[in-house]
């Protein structure tokens, strides 16, 4: 049974090992990498680790939780839900991020994940979450209709059309 953990520098052999089979150049959606991070030295995973978990951690989009899929010491993926984005920022990329290391996909780990996220999306103040995802890309359109997204607007952009869904997220309790 996976679990969703906030980033940990205790993981970074493991982390690393997802990392290495996801290869170079692939864009690693939802982990937060960004160009200057230094993930391969310990004092450098750290650092980046930190920078992840502080609260509010703005790279850029905005306000960012984060988390990895962690099963049995094994990081099978990341998801993050950007939930202090501007409406411009929301409409161009969602709320949330989500992506499964190779060898781990096709078998419901990031359907899971995004339910586990949007049953915390309330308790971030966000009572709908966009997701925003290339309609290339099938897998991600299954997940979000897995957890009930809505279609609400496709439009074109330089790297394909793109759908925006939006998902309800369940109420506090
Ligand atoms: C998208 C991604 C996160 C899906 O992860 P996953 O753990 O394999 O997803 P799940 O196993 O929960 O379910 C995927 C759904 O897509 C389907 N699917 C998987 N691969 C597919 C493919 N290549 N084409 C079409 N559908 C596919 C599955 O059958 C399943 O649908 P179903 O429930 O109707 O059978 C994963 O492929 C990935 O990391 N891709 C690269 C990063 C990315 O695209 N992130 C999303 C950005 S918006």
């Amino acid at each position: 049974m996976p679990q969703l953990l906030a980033p940990t520098a205790d993981l970074h052999p493991a982390w690393l090992a997802a990392h290495d089979e996801w290869g170079p150049g692939l864009h690693e959606d939802s982990f937060g990498i960004g160009p200057d991070d230094d993930v391969r030295t310990t004092e450098g995973f750290a650092t980046w680790v930190r920078s992840l978990r502080e609260a509010g951690t703005d790279r850029g989009d905005g306000a960012v939780a984060s988390w990895w899929i962690v099963e049995d010491g094994e990081v099978l993926g990341g998801i993050a839900l950007r939930h202090g984005i501007t409406p411009e920022r929301t409409r161009a990329v969602g709320n949330l991020g989500y992506g499964v290391r190779p060898t781990a996909r096709g078998r419901g780990v990031a359907t899971w994940a995004v339910g586990e996220v949007l049953g915390r999306a309330s308790s971030y103040g966000l009572e709908e979450v966009a997701v925003v995802c290339l309609v290339a890309n099938r897998a991600s359109a299954r997940v979000v209709e897995a957890v009930g997204g809505v279609l609400s607007e496709v439009w074109d952009t330089p790297d394909g059309a793109v759908r925006r869904y939006r998902v309800q997220a369940p109420p506090l309790s």
